[in-house]
């Protein structure tokens, strides 16, 4: 996917409002995710502004990130960005979507266990900081049951 430079600010921009450093992505991250073949993105603006995105790989199937705005949390954009990355995986017949999230994480454990997403695994380290993440899984297709 081609994206400008000021469209990978704003990308990396919201996302350092969602995540703290190290979590949180640098430009060098966000530029390799979308520079990867399955890189699909979806955003949501307001007056311009970027206010939301999900970005998703449909070559694996994993959900990269889904950041919402502070200003704008609690209005079902995460739960539409997320339900649409899904729609579109299903679509190019993706077997699973696969998330990592941090074990505090409520409301995205708790969005992602709303859309039928379930816990798998725990990823010991899985974070810059050394914290823990779990591994969610949904199957999309037969296949992605096993
Ligand atoms: C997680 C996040 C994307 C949710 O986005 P959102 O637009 O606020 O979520 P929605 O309004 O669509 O909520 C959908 C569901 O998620 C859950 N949820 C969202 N925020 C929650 C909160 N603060 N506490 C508990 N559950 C929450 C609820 O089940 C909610 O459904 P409900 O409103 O019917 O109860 C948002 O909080 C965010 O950007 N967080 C920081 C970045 C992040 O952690 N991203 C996920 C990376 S894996």
């Amino acid at each position: 996917m081609k994206l400008t430079k000021k469209e990978i600010m704003e990308l990396v921009h919201l996302d350092g409002l969602c995540f703290e450093p190290p979590i949180c992505y640098t430009y060098r991250d966000m530029t390799n995710y979308i520079r990867r073949k399955g890189a699909t993105l979806l955003r949501k603006r307001k007056g311009g502004k970027l206010i939301a995105f999900c970005l998703g790989d449909s070559s694996d199937g994993n959900i990269i990130t889904v950041d919402v705005h502070p200003d704008y949390r609690r209005q079902g954009l995460g739960r539409q960005l997320l339900s649409k990355m899904l729609e579109n995986f299903r679509a190019l017949g993706v077997s699973k979507a696969v998330s990592q999230i941090a074990l505090d994480n409520i409301p995205s454990l708790r969005l992602h266990k709303s859309l039928g997403f379930e816990i798998r695994h725990i990823l010991y380290g899985y974070y810059p900081d050394g914290s823990d993440a779990f591994e969610l899984v949904l199957p999309l297709t037969p296949e992605g049951k096993s």
